[in-house]
């Protein structure tokens, strides 16, 4: 098939990442997606970085089978562990997620900056990098056990556990609140409301979709058909988490 035809594969640990593939749709409607999730090995924010590199080439060998141009690693965490690797071995574009702490840094106004993400994250070296350059007034949040929520569609779940973390700061005294973990994106709504409207929320979803229509442009892999197509997959049960899947998606789309 003629290279820029093929479709991009793009995965994450869970349905985290559908809010990506949300934003990299909408801002890319003529490319095909597919999207994998590693459900059964979910979740990778609580494992170590070997154990999440073991998984993710079993994933990406998976997407490599059906001929993608390009891989979207819709993962902070997975990113993290992965990305560096990936890339000397791959002979196709590789895209990588980070938390969004620059923008973040770039609005500070003498206040804590809250960093929400999985504890392997916050861990890696690449995390360390990132906040060597723009975590001055930042503060690691790790926040295992709220990924399983968003999988579950805990919503009640959710709202308790965020409230019982934000409980723990004086939100006068907080700018910004990075989300770096794509399944916080779900949360997004629900976090708003819980904030005082002046501080900003930044995640990396938006940023990913413009890097990668750059990254395909640069490589001329950009399809010109009118409409593109979005394909899920997973790990797990596919009759339980298909569903699911396309329910997030639509809701990814909403929150855009
Ligand atoms: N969605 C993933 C991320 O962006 C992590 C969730 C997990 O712990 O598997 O970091």
């Amino acid at each position: 098939m003629e290279k820029a035809k093929r479709p991009i594969g793009v995965f994450d640990s869970g349905v985290g990442g559908i809010s990506t593939l949300a934003a990299l749709a909408r801002e890319l409607p003529s490319e095909d997606f597919l999207y994998f999730g590693d459900t059964l090995h979910a979740p990778y924010g609580t494992k170590t970085t070997e154990q999440v590199l073991q998984c993710v080439k079993a994933v990406v060998d998976h997407l490599l089978e059906q001929d993608i141009k390009a891989l979207v690693i819709a993962c902070n965490t997975a990113s993290g562990a992965a990305a560096a690797p990936l890339r000397s071995v791959l002979s196709i574009p590789v895209i990588a997620m980070e938390p969004a702490l620059k923008p973040a840094e770039e609005s500070w106004k003498g206040g804590h900056i809250l960093v929400m993400a999985t504890p392997l994250t916050l861990r890696q070296p690449k995390f360390q990098g990132l906040m060597e350059r723009f975590g001055a007034h930042a503060v690691p949040l790790p926040c295992p056990g709220l990924m399983e929520l968003v999988e579950q569609e805990d919503d009640a779940g959710a709202a308790h556990y965020l409230s019982e973390l934000f409980r723990q700061w004086d939100l006068n005294q907080v700018d910004a609140v990075v989300l770096g973990c794509t399944h916080y994106v779900f949360l997004k709504p629900l976090i708003r409301s819980m904030l005082p409207s002046r501080i900003l929320i930044t995640d990396g979803n938006a940023g990913t979709a413009r890097q990668l229509r750059h990254v395909l442009a640069e490589h001329a892999l950009l399809q010109e058909k009118p409409l593109g197509s979005v394909h899920f997959d997973t790990s797990g049960d596919r009759k339980l988490w298909l569903p699911v899947m396309e329910r997030l998606y639509q809701k990814g789309l909403s929150i855009f």
